[in-house]
C-alpha cells in the first residue's frame, strides 16, 4: 500500500491545467462499445479507473491505444458480451458497460456490483428501466444476465435522478432504431458530454442537460473524434488547495458553468476568484475564510456530494462553525475520524455534520477511506502543521493523475513511499 507524505504549511503557487474528467470519460469509453468503429478521445485523464476501463474494453475486444492524455478505441472487434468480474468488482460503476454491450449485442453479462465504500449501491434503477425497455434479467450465483433481443421503445421516468442509471438507459436505446425518453434524467455536466459523445457517433439525443432526455438510435454509427470536459471536481480540489494554504493558483482547463456551484461558495466565503479568459480562473487567497454556513448536497445543478469531503476540509479550517447536509450517499463522512486526528472539530450526526472550524490542522497518520475523503485528506495535509502520512492512496489514484507530482509542482512538499 503506498502513501503520501506530507510536510504542510507550503503556500501553494503556480499553474495547473486540470484534465477531463473521470466521470466523463467513463460512459464514454463504453459508448464506444457500441459503434463498431473507431473513436479518438482527447483529454482522457490518466486514473486507474481509465486504466481499468479500458481493461475491460480490451476483455470485449476492442483494441486500444494510448498516447499521452489521447485515447483511441477500436470496437470492431468486439467478440465478447460479458464484464470481466474480477475488474467489475475493483470498479462498480462499469455496470453502465452493460447498457453499451446490450446495444451493440442485445445481451450482456456481468458480475452484480456489490456494496461499496460510500455504504450500499443499489442498481434497482437500472434494473427496473432495463425492464421497462423490454430487457430481460436474469441473476444466478452474483451474475446478472441480460437479454436485449426485445428491446423495445419506452418511456422511462427515474424515481431519482440517478447519473449511472440515465447514463446506462442512454447507452442500451443508442442501439435501438425508436425512441426511448427518460424523464427525471441526471442533469450533470457528464451527461452532456456523454449526449455530445452519441451525438457523433451517429445517435439523435436531445435534451440532456434538462430533466427530459430523449434518445433516438441506430444501426449506423460513424467513427467519432471527442474531447473530454475538464473535471470540476479536480477543479474544486485545487480550489480548496489554495483556500487552504492561503496560496496563488491559475486554474486551466475549465468550464465556467460546471463549477458554480464550489465558486460560488467560496465567493461566499470570502475569496476572490477571476475568470481569465474563457476557461481559466485564478484564486488568490490572503486571509482565513468565513465558514461554509450550510451546505445541502444535492444532484446537480446542486452542490456536488463529490466536492463535499473536499469542502469539509476548509470549513474544518475557516472561522466560525459549518453544517453539511449529505443527501446523496450513506458512508460520505468517514473521513471525518480522519480529520479530527488531524486537529478538527467536527461532530456527525447521521447524514449531518457540524464543523466547528479551528485556527491549525495538525500532522498525523491518515487513511483514505475512498477517492473524494482521500483527496480531502492530502488537501488537509497541505495546510497541517508538520508532517502527515496518507495512507490509502490508491483511492486517490482511481480520481487523480499523479497528485503527488501535480501539487509539488505548486510548491508543496510531498512524496510517495
Ligand atoms: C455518479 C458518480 C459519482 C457521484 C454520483 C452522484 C460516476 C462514475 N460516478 O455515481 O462520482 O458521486 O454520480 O453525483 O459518474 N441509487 C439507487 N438505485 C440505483 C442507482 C442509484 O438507489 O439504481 C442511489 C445511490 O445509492 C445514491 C443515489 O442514488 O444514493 C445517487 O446515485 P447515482 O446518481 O446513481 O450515482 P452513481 O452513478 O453511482
Amino acid at each position: 500500500m503506498s502513501k503520501l507524505i506530507i510536510e504542510g504549511g507550503s503556500r501553494l503557487s503556480g499553474k495547473i491545467r486540470i484534465p477531463g474528467a473521470k466521470n466523463s470519460i467513463l460512459p464514454i469509453l463504453a459508448a464506444t462499445v457500441i459503434s463498431g468503429k473507431k473513436t479518438v478521445l482527447h483529454d482522457c485523464p490518466l486514473i486507474k479507473d481509465v486504466e481499468l476501463t479500458l481493461d475491460i474494453l480490451r476483455k470485449l475486444g476492442c483494441t486500444v491505444e494510448s498516447e499521452g492524455s489521447t485515447v483511441t478505441v477500436d470496437s470492431s472487434g468486439v467478440d465478447s458480451h460479458v464484464i470481466d468480474s474480477t475488474l467489475m468488482e475493483k470498479m462498480r460503476s462499469s455496470i453502465i458497460i452493460a447498457g453499451a454491450i446490450i446495444a451493440r449485442m442485445r445481451k450482456a453479462e456481468s458480475a452484480y456490483p456489490g456494496g461499496c465504500s460510500l455504504g450500499p449501491r443499489p442498481i434497482d434503477l437500472h434494473i427496473k428501466a432495463f425492464r421497462q425497455m423490454g430487457i430481460e434479467i436474469n441473476e444466478n450465483y452474483g451474475n446478472l444476465y441480460f437479454n436485449g433481443e426485445n428491446l423495445r421503445e419506452s418511456d422511462i421516468y427515474l424515481d431519482f435522478p440517478s447519473v449511472g442509471a440515465t447514463e446506462n438507459i442512454m447507452l442500451a436505446a443508442s442501439g435501438l432504431k425508436g425512441k426511448t425518453r427518460i424523464i427525471n434524467a441526471a442533469r450533470e455536466p457528464e451527461i452532456e458530454d456523454l449526449s455530445a459523445f452519441l451525438n457523433k457517433i451517429g445517435v439523435k439525443v436531445s435534451g440532456s442537460g434538462g430533466s427530459v432526455i430523449e434518445i433516438e438510435g441506430t444501426d449506423e454509427f460513424t467513427d467519432a473524434e471527442h474531447t473530454i470536459i475538464p473535471d470540476r471536481i479536480v477543479a474544486a480540489t485545487y480550489m480548496t488547495a489554495a483556500a487552504v494554504t492561503k496560496g496563488d493558483l491559475l486554474l486551466e482547463n475549465l468550464c465556467y458553468n460546471h463549477i458554480v456551484p464550489t465558486v460560488s461558495l467560496l465567493e461566499r466565503m470570502g475569496a476572490k476568484l477571476l475568470m481569465e479568459g474563457d476557461s481559466s480562473l485564478r484564486i488568490k487567497i490572503s486571509k482565513r475564510l468565513n465558514n461554509i454556513n450550510v451546505i445541502r448536497t444535492a444532484p446537480h445543478p446542486g452542490f456536488p456530494t463529490d466536492a463535499q469531503s473536499i469542502i469539509m476540509t476548509l470549513s474544518a479550517l475557516s472561522s466560525g462553525t459549518g453544517i453539511i447536509i449529505e443527501n446523496i450517499f450513506d458512508g460520505r463522512f468517514r473521513h471525518c475520524a480522519e480529520l479530527k486526528k488531524m486537529g478538527a472539530d467536527i461532530s456527525v450526526y447521521g447524514r449531518l455534520a457540524v464543523i466547528r472550524g479551528v485556527m491549525s490542522l495538525y500532522g498525523a497518520k491518515v487513511t483514505a477511506p475512498d477517492l473524494r475523503s482521500g483527496a480531502g485528506l492530502v488537501v488537509a495535509a497541505l495546510a497541517a502543521k508538520g508532517q502527515t502520512e496518507v495512507s490509502g492512496v490508491e483511492f486517490v489514484e482511481r480520481g487523480y493523475e499523479d497528485i503527488g507530482g501535480a501539487l509539488s509542482s505548486l510548491g508543496a512538499k510531498i512524496k510517495k513511499v
